[in-house]
Formats: structure tokens, C-alpha cells, sequence
């Protein structure tokens, strides 16, 4: 009993140096000294020995079981040195402010947007939304479109597969589909701006096949084009600072009449100092989108009455509006998605 007792121990020592967490280490300690453990075991033996051997037996045990405990004491004392040195010579400052994941900013589209918003908000005007996915009838048919209108061949609309509830449907290839739906089951006065994406079979340097408009639209009694003209130059002085002069070419667009183009004088020609403004290349104006007196024919669609009401209305592209204002030379480069050119904008 007494070998079996002394093999228990250099067992026991053996196993200690293995041990590498205060984990393995109790386990080490069940396993020989705990209750079923066994040099608990050995002991439970003692009952059998005679009185003698019982005295020298026991002392044995109580012997080992004390240098068990003192090198399991020992051993939990330089684990725990250990992992308290490991703490302490870590190299990280746990003072230090964390590092915050990059915060990103706003798209200049977005802020773009948000701005038109914001300056056509302050003149009176609501905000209108619609779906990109939009009846044909509305992008189409309800603004005086004719079956056969080109704007309706493919080549210019993505169409919809997919007729739900029998309707044909479109993404939309401008924002006057909200035209539509703003005045739709409603009086007049409507007065609301429409911001968003649209979508046209468009792909080279200057067109995108998502682009983004901000269409307006003012019906009432009486309005006429000079209220268009006088709404414009107020939106200029409120978005750039100064009022700049507007420009109204004639043009057509199915949904007006008359309709025109709408120029704005150009705010950076001051900046060229003499030289050529490289931004209208030296023309002095801007052409900001389309325009125009609402169609009597749009008014009958919707179910209001156009020998009482008269309206304008505006299109133009957001694009080109955060261009301006960021001086961004390339189109393509807003839909890239490269982090490098966002990181170039605040707000
Ligand atoms: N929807 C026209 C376009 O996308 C612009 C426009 C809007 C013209 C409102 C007249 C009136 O080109």
C-alpha cells in the first residue's frame, strides 16, 4: 500500500506539470483527492490495517495528502502570477477612446435632395412621393401621351413583366406620374414638389439609366406663367443666396401647353474671373429641365374641371443639381459606389 501510495503521488506530480488553467487543475484535484479520488480511496483502506501499520499507513497518507495540497497551492499561484503578468503586459491602452467605425456621410444626391426640399418646403410647397414601379396610365396615358409617342417604345422605358391586376405597368421614366396621383380625387389648390428616382434605357457618359428628378406642380384658380417664372426666381435666391434670372425657351412636352425649357442664369460665371465659366462653358445660363402650363387634357384625366383651374408645372433632374453644387465632372462617378469619391462630401 505504501508503493501504491508513493506511485499515486509521482502520478499525481506527473499530471501537474501538464495542467495549464485553474480548470484542469481542480479537476487534477478531484480526481486525487477528492472524494472519490484516489488517494481518498487509499485511505478508505485504512480500516483493514492493524494498529500498527494503521499509525505508520496514516501518518504516510497525511504526509503525501500535504505535499498534494502544497504543490496544488503552488500551481495555482503561478497560474494565477501568470495570467496576472499576461494582463498586465498587454500592450493595449485601456484608457484610450475606442476606434469608432468610419461614419460615412450623405450621397450628394441625398443632400442635393434634401436641400430642394428643404428651400421649396419653406415656399409652401408639399412633398409628394410615388412608386417607382408605376401604372403605364399614369407615366404615360394620364399626361396626354399618345399610344404611339416614342417615349413609350421600349428602347426609352424598362417595361414591367409582370401585369398586375391587368394593368400595364413601367418603372418610371420621370416623376409627372405624381402629377397625377396628386391630383387625382382631389381640389385644387395643389401645391407639391416630387422627389425621386426614375429610370430610362439611358447608358453613356452624361445618362444614367437611374437618374433622379424633382418634378412641381401649382394648381388653382388664375395661375399662369409668370407665377412659374416668379416661383423659379425665388427658388434660386432661396437656394444659391441671390436671385438669378430664369430663362423659359419654347418646347413640348405632351403634359403642357405651351411648354418650355427652363434655364436658370448660371451662378458660377462670377467665380471664372474673366475666363470662360467652366461650368455653362461660358453661355451664362444653365438648363435646369422642362416646363409648363398643365394640359387641359391632363386636368380631364384626373376630373378637374380646366375652365376653372389653371397650373404649371416643373421637371428637372437632381443629377445635375448636386453636380453644380459639388462641381462633380463625371456623372457615372455618383452611381460607382467607390467610397473613395463619397468620402469627399460632408454635411
Ligand atoms: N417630365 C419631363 C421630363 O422628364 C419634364 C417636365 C416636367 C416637363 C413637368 C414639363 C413639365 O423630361
Amino acid at each position: 500500500m505504501l508503493d501504491t501510495l508513493e506511485a499515486e503521488k509521482e502520478r499525481f506530480l506527473a499530471a501537474l506539470k501538464g495542467v495549464e488553467g485553474e480548470e484542469a487543475l481542480y479537476q487534477l484535484q478531484v480526481s486525487f483527492v477528492g472524494k472519490k479520488g484516489s488517494i481518498t480511496g487509499l485511505s478508505k483502506k485504512l480500516g483493514k490495517l492493524s494498529v500498527d501499520e494503521r499509525k505508520a499507513f496514516g501518518k504516510e497518507l497525511n504526509r503525501v495528502k500535504g505535499e498534494i495540497q502544497a504543490a496544488l497551492d503552488g500551481r495555482r499561484d503561478e497560474l494565477r502570477d501568470a495570467a496576472r503578468a499576461r494582463d498586465l503586459g498587454r500592450v493595449e491602452d485601456l484608457t484610450m477612446p475606442p476606434k469608432r467605425p468610419p461614419r460615412g456621410s450623405l450621397h450628394p444626391i441625398t443632400i442635393a435632395q434634401r436641400a430642394l426640399i428643404d428651400t421649396f418646403r419653406r415656399m409652401g410647397f408639399d412633398v409628394a412621393e410615388g412608386p417607382h414601379i408605376e401604372h403605364a396610365n399614369y407615366n404615360f396615358d394620364a399626361l396626354n401621351f399618345q399610344p404611339d409617342h416614342p417615349a413609350r417604345d421600349m428602347q426609352d422605358t424598362f417595361v414591367v413583366d409582370d401585369r398586375r391586376g391587368g394593368e400595364d405597368l413601367v418603372l418610371r421614366t420621370h416623376t409627372s406620374p405624381v402629377q397625377i396621383r396628386s391630383m387625382l380625387g382631389r381640389t385644387p389648390p395643389v401645391r407639391i414638389i416630387a422627389p425621386g428616382t426614375v429610370f430610362r434605357c439611358d447608358d453613356d457618359a452624361t445618362h444614367s439609366p437611374m437618374f433622379h428628378q424633382i418634378e412641381g406642380l401649382f394648381v388653382d384658380r388664375g395661375v399662369t406663367m409668370a407665377d412659374l417664372k416668379a416661383t423659379m426666381i425665388q427658388f434660386t435666391a432661396a437656394f444659391f443666396g441671390r436671385a438669378l434670372d430664369i430663362r423659359l425657351r419654347p418646347s413640348y412636352f405632351p403634359f403642357v401647353e405651351p411648354g418650355a425649357e427652363l434655364d436658370m442664369q448660371c451662378p458660377f460665371c462670377e467665380r471664372a474671373k474673366g475666363s470662360v465659366c467652366s461650368v455653362c462653358k461660358g453661355a451664362g445660363w444653365i438648363e435646369l429641365g422642362g416646363s409648363g402650363m398643365v394640359h387641359p387634357a391632363v386636368f380631364e384625366a384626373v376630373g378637374v374641371d380646366p375652365e376653372v383651374y389653371t397650373g404649371w408645372a416643373f421637371g428637372f433632374g437632381i443629377d445635375r443639381m448636386a453636380m453644380l453644387m459639388y462641381q462633380i465632372p463625371d456623372l457615372r462617378q455618383m452611381f460607382d459606389g467607390d467610397v473613395r469619391f463619397l468620402r469627399g462630401f460632408s454635411n
